[in-house]
C-alpha cells in the first residue's frame, strides 16, 4: 500500500480553522479506502511565524516541502500584521513559482441542495472549470518606482508572457476541455484596450486551437466574460484566463454558485517534478475568523481534488460525494454555515462530512 507523505500548512485565519474540518475528512476518506496519508503539519508562511522570525518561510523550506507528494494549504494573509503583498509574495505566490504549479484549476459549481443568487438556476445549470495561468502573466516583480516623492513620481509593473508559459496552459485546458463532454473552451481576453500581451495570447490561443479540432472554441473580453458569467453561466465549460483574469472569474463564478466557502483549488505541476498545492479559493476571511463559522467544504474539495492527483479517483469522488449528499439534505437537515443560509459551525459541517464518508454506501453517484 502506497503512503502519501503530506505537508499541512493552515497558515491565517479561517485557514486554521478549515484544516481540521478536512483532515478529519481525509483521515475518513483514507480509512474507507485503506489508504495511508502520513500528514505533517508546519506553522509557517503565517503572520505568527512573520512575527517571531521576521520572514514568511524558514531558509530551507524548499527542501523541506520538496520531500512531499503534495502540499495541502489553508490560506495566508493577517494584513494588521503584514503587509498582504509581503505575506503572499513570501509565502503562497513563492510555492506556486518555485514549485512550477503552471496551472490553477478551480471547479465552479452549483452543488445540489445549494440556492445560486442568481434567480432560477438548479444545480447541474452550472458546472465550469476555470484553468488560471499560475506563474506568470499580470503577477511579476517586475517594476518599480522612480522619482519617489517628486512631480515626476512613475510606478511601473510588467506582465509578462512567455511562448512556453502561454502554451503549456493552454494545452492543459484544451486537453482538459477535449476529456468533457461538451468539449468546449473559452478563452478571457482584453485584446482591444491591452495592445500587447492579450494580442499575443489570442494569437497563442488560436494556435494551439488548430491542434484541438474537435473542441468548440470562443473567447471573450474579460468585461464581457464577467457580465456572461452572471447572466447566462450555463454557456461555460472550460475557462482558460491569464493569472490575473482567472483569479477574478474564480471568485466571480463561485460566488455565482452560492458562496465562496465551496470553492476549491488545485495548484498543480503537471509533471510531477514538483509537489502540486491544494487550497480553498477564499482567503483568510478576517472578518469572520475566530467565530468558528467558516465554510469548510472549499478545504474539505480540495481533499477531494488531492487524493485525485495523488490517483486516487475513487475515493476523490467518494469524498466529493458525501459534501454533496451533505449539503442536499439542506440547512433544516444539516448544520450548514451562514454562507448556506445554516447556523452550523465549521466544525459541526466538517464532522457532519466525515461522518457521512464513513457512512454512505460505496459507489454511490
Ligand atoms: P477572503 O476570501 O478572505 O474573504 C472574502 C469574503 O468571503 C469575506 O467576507 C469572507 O468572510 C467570505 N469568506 C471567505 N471564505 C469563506 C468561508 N470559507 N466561509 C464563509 N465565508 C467566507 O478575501 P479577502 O477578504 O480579500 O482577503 C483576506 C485575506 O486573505 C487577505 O490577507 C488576502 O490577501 C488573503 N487571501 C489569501 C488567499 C490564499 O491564501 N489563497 C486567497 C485570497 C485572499
Ligand atoms: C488566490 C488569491 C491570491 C492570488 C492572492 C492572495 C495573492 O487571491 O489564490 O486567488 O491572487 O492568486
Ligand atoms: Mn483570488
Amino acid at each position: 500500500m502506497t503512503t502519501h507523505r503530506i505537508a499541512v500548512i493552515p497558515g491565517d485565519g479561517i485557514g486554521k480553522e478549515v484544516v481540521p474540518a478536512g483532515l478529519d475528512a481525509l483521515h475518513a476518506t483514507a480509512r474507507r479506502f485503506g489508504l495511508t496519508l502520513d500528514f505533517e503539519s508546519f506553522d509557517f508562511a503565517s503572520a505568527d511565524y512573520w512575527q517571531r522570525h521576521g520572514d514568511m518561510l524558514p531558509p530551507d523550506w524548499e527542501q523541506t516541502l520538496r520531500g512531499y507528494d503534495a502540499i495541502y494549504f489553508g490560506a495566508v494573509g493577517w494584513p494588521e500584521v503584514v503587509p498582504d503583498h509581503v505575506s503572499l509574495w513570501g509565502s503562497l505566490l513563492q510555492f506556486r513559482r518555485v514549485f512550477d504549479q503552471y496551472v490553477n484549476l478551480r471547479p465552479c459549481r452549483l452543488m445540489p441542495g445549494v440556492r445560486s443568487p442568481l434567480a432560477g438556476r438548479l444545480p447541474g445549470d452550472i458546472d465550469f472549470v476555470v484553468v488560471r495561468e499560475n506563474t506568470e502573466g499580470e503577477y511579476s516583480s517586475v517594476g518599480g518606482r522612480i522619482f519617489e516623492g517628486t512631480d515626476r513620481e512613475t510606478v511601473l509593473q510588467e506582465t509578462i508572457m512567455t511562448r512556453v508559459g502561454v502554451d503549456r496552459v493552454l494545452r492543459f485546458a484544451f486537453e482538459l476541455a477535449s476529456r468533457r463532454p461538451k468539449r468546449h473552451l473559452t478563452s478571457a481576453t482584453k485584446s482591444n484596450g491591452i495592445s500587447i500581451s492579450m494580442p499575443y495570447w489570442d494569437e497563442r490561443v488560436a494556435a494551439m486551437g488548430e491542434r484541438f479540432p474537435d473542441v468548440r472554441l470562443d473567447k471573450f473580453h474579460i468585461d464581457a466574460l464577467a457580465a456572461q458569467f452572471v447572466l447566462h453561466p450555463e454557456w461555460f465549460d472550460v475557462v482558460v484566463a491569464s493569472n490575473l483574469f482567472g483569479d477574478i472569474l474564480s471568485d466571480l463564478g463561485p460566488a455565482c454558485t452560492g458562496t465562496l466557502g465551496i470553492a476549491p483549488s488545485a495548484n498543480i505541476n503537471p509533471g510531477g517534478e514538483h509537489p502540486s498545492l491544494f487550497e480553498p479559493v477564499h482567503g483568510s476571511a478576517p472578518d469572520i475568523a475566530g467565530k468558528g463559522i467558516a465554510n469548510p467544504i472549499g478545504q474539505i474539495w480540495c481533499g477531494s481534488m488531492m487524493l485525485e492527483h495523488l490517483g486516487h479517483p475513487e475515493a476523490a469522488a467518494h469524498l466529493l460525494g458525501a459534501v454533496e449528499d451533505v449539503l442536499a439534505y439542506g440547512p433544516g437537515q444539516a448544520p450548514l454555515t451562514p454562507d448556506l443560509h445554516g447556523t452550523g459551525t465549521t466544525a459541526e459541517l466538517g464532522r457532519a462530512i466525515a461522518e457521512r464518508v464513513s457512512e454512505r454506501p460505496s459507489g454511490a453517484a
